[in-house]
């Protein structure tokens, strides 16, 4: 039984017809897998080659080459949260938020709480200066932050999942 399923392959479809070439649609192609699952696949790497005209090897080579994405042994909890650690951020404050955050979660960057609600990482100048120190949630930026607000965002996030049954 196929992994990607008929609204993922007619969506990848959609990215397609917005590019000169089917295999430039791999990029976009692998976010949406990754949205889906969480994670990307073995199997969905395997269909995407095929659906794109592709080798999976070529799926993978682009899949390693970015720190996005994920595979099925480190998949993302319900939420990604990236912190930045980029010279701005960090002579405000985005080291210590970055350690407070890992000693509430009680996890290190990379790493998902064990309820699968939030992946905590690191990033680069995340093109937001000037809410140094600033965090990504998800495809949200808010800054500048403490680390009690930070906390509270964080914690607002993993109780509306778990109000959900999520
Ligand atoms: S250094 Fe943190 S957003 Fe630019």
């Amino acid at each position: 039984m196929p992994i990607l399923t008929e609204t993922m392959r007619q969506e990848i479809e959609a990215y397609t017809q917005r590019y000169a070439t089917r295999q430039a649609a791999l990029l976009p192609a692998l976010h949406l897998i990754q949205r889906h699952f969480h994670c990307v696949p073995l199997a969905a790497i395997e269909e995407l080659a095929d659906f794109l005209g592709l080798h999976p090897a070529q799926v993978h080579d682009t899949l390693s080459f970015y720190g996005f994405f994920r595979d099925e042994k480190h998949p993302l909890g319900r939420h990604r949260v990236w912190v930045c650690r980029s010279l701005p951020c960090m002579l405000r404050g985005g080291e210590q938020l970055l350690e407070d955050l890992c000693h509430h979660l009680g996890i290190q960057p990379g790493q998902t709480t064990s309820d699968g609600s939030i992946t905590l990482e690191f990033a680069e100048c995340l093109g937001a200066c000037e809410l140094a120190p600033c965090i990504l949630i998800n495809d949200e930026c808010h800054g500048p932050l403490d680390s009690d607000t930070a906390r509270n965002l964080i914690e607002k996030l993993r109780q509306q999942g778990a109000e959900h049954g999520i």
